[in-house]
């Protein structure tokens, strides 16, 4: 029984090879919907017809393409005649005739003729073994063949002769004409860039260069270019195997590589049949050379890349670029963010863009500015400053920077790219980014921002000398308002006491114990002879000049009047000779301080507590006492604490006694790193909203129970007020009090508190609400439901003076 089996397997083989035409004779004809809707080789390697277009049931081609193997790879497929040549779109309906004058004719539904190749008196036409569809003369030779009208691909044995080009696809599945062509001239062998869909040729990209008489893909599965004088020079060098046991081509794929690829003609399992590359060219394409017009082998904007692993390059979009069409990324990359207009002035545009750095990308043609020398972080400054600039391009070794311009062009990314370049995007969109990509990306981020805070620091030195000299003890005092309200008379405290220094030497054993040393003075701790034995903190003032007597009082009178249970009290002073003291309350727990960053961690609630302790001081200050005092100086150590742990702001009212000596402070700021407001940096007026952006990042070291700098922490978090801007962006504001179990179920409350802090933290002070909003904000009691979403504070780089 097998044998009869087999033998009628063999037969019924034999007669499909029969049915495969020798001769198509003249008035034959091909219908995509069939009977017949292609013609096979007498091999039955190749077929020659219709084929359907994958995803459009309604439209086909016109190809030849390799019939056995699983994919039918498409070898060839019609294209109208020159000058222009585009793919011929067959819809259903159609009908392909080699008539009776010996001529091929396409006509569509209506029987219009679409599409002829140009030849007439064939006396038949034939799919031969090679892949080569032909129409022949009586005399058996061709008079119009597939392989002399090649598209992206040619089959062993095919030639090609000067003049003659292979177009790439666009897409792997759409044939329409590509980006790239391999055009054989006189002088050699060249592969362009070309625009789509025009088909200008650009520039060559690689070449083979000769005097040329053809391109010859030989029958033993050699490419390989013949001189003139003969010699031969292979374009693909790779180990063919045989012809027997593989089927070849050599194709110009759509991304502008060429490669030659054999597939085994007989695998046990059909689908895991498989083109494989031999060899292409050129050898890294994202090497290849420049091209001075269009996009180069990407699209604009994006950037290529090799993988040496499986040689196959990819285009990439920058961070915060997309591709317009995932499908089509020849059409290039888009910022995803709204690009800078060029209305806005310097600062704005500072605070709304920053430069990320990249490694090893670059898009050399895009250059429309030089400077040298220069350093990095004015190049950095220069790019995002203008409108026009993308990316700026910093190269150590000649201190020289380049403003590079949109469309980019060229891109491509190589361990040969030494430079780092950096593209500029905008800032409110940056937060997601940054927290999914690289650690790289975050240090390098982090160095531009703590850079170009120096960078900012010293270019505006000078303006900051000039403004303060100006604002200096002018807002940063007690301005008299008269409020005629019953505050202030309820204010009015016990009247101060005039110490005898004497008395203070005394209660000091001398000033001997040491409680803590500030910028006004050093403070020690005593103890009244009085009935109680009141505990006192003596401040010694040393930095005082030009101040008279009766200007100190004056002074002292002022602060003497402020009574608040969150202000340390000032009890009294002594003026006397040159010794200008002042006698305050003793506080038993010290100052926050010790207890914010040290070991112990304060409980969530009474830090909680803290912070509204510290906010409604401040709201007295600024508002309720009858008159205002801006503290300038708010900061955890000018923070104390009392027995039952009440916050209490200290050591203000101070401004005006310390005015004097401007010169011993590096930039004249009255306040402390890491807490000054922006605009002390810049010629706009101080007002109590300074106090607002110093509590702004208390709050956040509360919550957080850290320093706002932090150098020895992850890149990301180093700055406190930008990590928590970032947290809370990403609405993971539980990262911030991590390990913090009762703060973690209290999440909302501490949600609440950030996005306090991130609105005193804004950069327009107008923005930063009033101490009387921050404590109704703060207070869940108060009747302020919810918090709204702060916008993006973009300060930060100005935070770090
Ligand atoms: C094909 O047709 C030509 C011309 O009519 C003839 O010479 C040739 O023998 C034919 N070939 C085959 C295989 O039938
Ligand atoms: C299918 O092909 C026809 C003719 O080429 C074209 O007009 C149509 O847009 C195509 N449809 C799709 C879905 O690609
Ligand atoms: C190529 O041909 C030209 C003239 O046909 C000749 O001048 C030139 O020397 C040739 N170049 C080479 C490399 O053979
Ligand atoms: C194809 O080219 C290679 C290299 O030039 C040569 O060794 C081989 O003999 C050629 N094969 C044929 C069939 O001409
Ligand atoms: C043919 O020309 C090429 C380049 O001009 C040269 O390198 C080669 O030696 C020449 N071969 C012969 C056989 O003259
Ligand atoms: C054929 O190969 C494919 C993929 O290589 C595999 O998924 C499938 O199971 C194989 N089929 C058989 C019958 O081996
Ligand atoms: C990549 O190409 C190189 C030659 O350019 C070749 O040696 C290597 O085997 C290729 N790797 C793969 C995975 O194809
Ligand atoms: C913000 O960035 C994300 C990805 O980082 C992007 O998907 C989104 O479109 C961007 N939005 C705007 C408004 O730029
Ligand atoms: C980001 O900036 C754009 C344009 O300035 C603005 O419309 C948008 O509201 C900002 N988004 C956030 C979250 O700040
Ligand atoms: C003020 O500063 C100058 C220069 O640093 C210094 O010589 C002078 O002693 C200072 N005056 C006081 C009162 O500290
Ligand atoms: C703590 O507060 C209570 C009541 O407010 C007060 O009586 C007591 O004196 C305070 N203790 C200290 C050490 O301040
Ligand atoms: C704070 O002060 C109170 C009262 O003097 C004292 O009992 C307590 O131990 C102090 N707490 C700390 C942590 O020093």
């Amino acid at each position: 029984m097998a044998p009869l089996l087999l033998l009628s397997l063999l037969l019924l083989l034999s007669s499909t090879s029969l049915q495969a035409q020798q001769n198509i004779t003249l008035g034959s004809s091909l219908t995509p919907e069939g009977p017949s809707s292609f013609w096979l080789s007498p091999s039955g390697d190749f077929a020659f017809g219709f084929r359907p277009i994958e995803g459009n049931t309604s439209s086909y081609l016109l190809a030849v393409w390799f019939d056995k193997t699983s994919d039918k790879t498409v070898v060839w497929y019609a294209k109208t005649n020159d000058p222009d040549p585009v793919l011929v779109h067959v819809s259903s309906g159609s009908q392909l005739l080699l008539n009776s004058n010996g001529a091929l004719s396409l006509q569509d539904p209506t029987g219009t003729e679409v599409w002829n190749p140009r030849v007439v008196g064939a006396v038949y036409a034939a799919m031969l073994n090679t892949g080569n569809f032909v129409l022949a003369a009586a005399d058996g030779s061709t008079k119009w063949g597939t392989f002399n009208n090649p598209a992206d691909t040619i089959l062993p044995t095919q030639v090609l002769t000067p003049g003659m080009k292979l177009r790439s696809r666009i897409i792997p599945t759409d044939y329409s004409n590509g980006r790239f062509l391999l055009d054989l001239q006189s002088i050699g062998v060249f592969l362009y860039t070309v625009a789509v869909p025009s088909g200008k040729m650009y520039d060559y990209y690689w070449s083979m260069a000769g005097n040329t008489t053809k391109l010859v893909f030989n029958a033993t599965g050699m490419v390989y270019i013949t001189l003139d004088n003969g010699t031969q020079i292979s374009v693909t060098s790779g180990v063919t195997g045989s012809m027997l046991d593989y089927y070849h081509r050599a194709t110009l794929d759509p991304d502008g590589v060429f490669r030659q690829y054999r597939c085994p003609k007989k695998v046990s399992n059909l689908s895991s049949q498989a083109w494989s590359v031999v060899d292409f060219k050129p050898p890294n394409i994202c090497d290849a050379q420049l091209t001075n017009d269009g996009s180069g082998i990407c699209g604009f904007n994006s950037y290529c890349t090799f993988n040496g692993r499986n040689n196959q390059s990819i285009c990439l979009c920058p961070e915060q670029y997309s591709f317009i069409d995932e499908e089509r990324k020849y059409k290039g990359c888009k910022p995803d963010f709204q690009p800078q207009s060029c209305d806005l002035d310097e600062a704005a545009a500072s605070m709304q863009f920053k430069l990320i750095p990249m490694n090893s990308v670059d898009w050399p043609l895009a250059d429309y500015e030089e400077y040298s020398p220069i350093t990095k972080d004015q190049c950095q400054q220069l790019c995002l400053t203008d409108c026009f600039c993308a990316v700026a391009v910093f190269h150590d070794q000649d201190n020289t920077c380049w403003k590079k311009k949109m469309p980019l062009s060229n891109g491509k990314m190589g361990d040969n790219v030494e430079r780092t370049l950096f593209v500029k995007v905008r800032k409110n969109n940056s937060t997601q980014a940054e927290l999914v990509g690289s650690n790289k990306w975050k240090e390098d981020k982090k160095n531009w921002i703590l850079g170009s805070s120096l960078f900012l620091g010293s270019s505006v030195l000078v303006n900051i000398l000039l403004t303060s000299v100006i604002l200096f003890g002018t807002y940063c005092t007690i301005t008299v308002k008269e409020i005629p309200s019953l505050q202030s008379s309820n204010n009015i405290g016990l009247p101060l006491k005039a110490f005898a220094y004497a008395e203070l030497e005394k209660a000091t054993s001398g000033f001997q114990e040491v409680l803590g040393t500030g910028a006004s003075g050093i403070v020690y701790k005593g103890q009244l002879q009085d009935d109680l034995g009141t505990y006192i903190a003596v401040k010694k003032i040393d930095k005082l000049e030009h101040e008279t007597e009766k200007e100190f009082t004056v002074e002292v009178q002022t602060i003497g009047r402020t009574h608040h249970k969150n202000l340390v009290r000032l009890l009294g002073f002594c003026n006397e000779g040159k010794e200008r003291l002042l006698v305050y309350e003793f506080m038993t727990n010290g100052s926050l301080n010790q207890f914010l960053f040290g070991d112990v961690r304060l409980e969530w609630n009474l830090r909680a507590q803290l912070a509204l302790g510290v906010a409604r001081g401040l709201l007295y200050l600024h508002e309720e006492c009858s008159t205002q005092i801006i503290h300038c100086d708010i900061k955890p150590q000018n923070i104390l604490l009392d027995g039952n742990f009440t916050a209490k702001i200290s050591d203000f009212g101070l401004a005006k006694l310390l005015r004097t000596n401007q010169t011993q402070t590096n930039t004249g700021i009255r306040g402390t790193r890491g807490y000054v407001a922006p605009e002390w940096f810049k010629s706009i007026g101080i007002t109590a909203k300074v106090d607002v952006y110093s509590f702004g990042v208390i709050l956040l070291e509360l919550i957080c129970c850290r320093r706002n700098v932090e150098l020895e922490a992850e890149e990301d978090q180093k700055i406190l007020t930008d990590w928590a801007n970032d947290c809370y962006r990403c609405g993971r504001v539980d990262f911030l009090v991590e390990g913090d179990d009762e703060a973690i179920l209290n999440l909302m409350k501490v949600e609440r508190f950030v996005a306090v802090a991130l609105w005193c933290l804004q950069e327009d002070p107008t923005m930063r609400p009033t101490m009387l909003k921050v404590t109704q904000m703060l207070d869940e009691a108060a009747a302020v439901p919810t918090v709204p979403t702060p916008p993006d504070p973009s300060s930060f780089v100005s935070s770090l003076p």
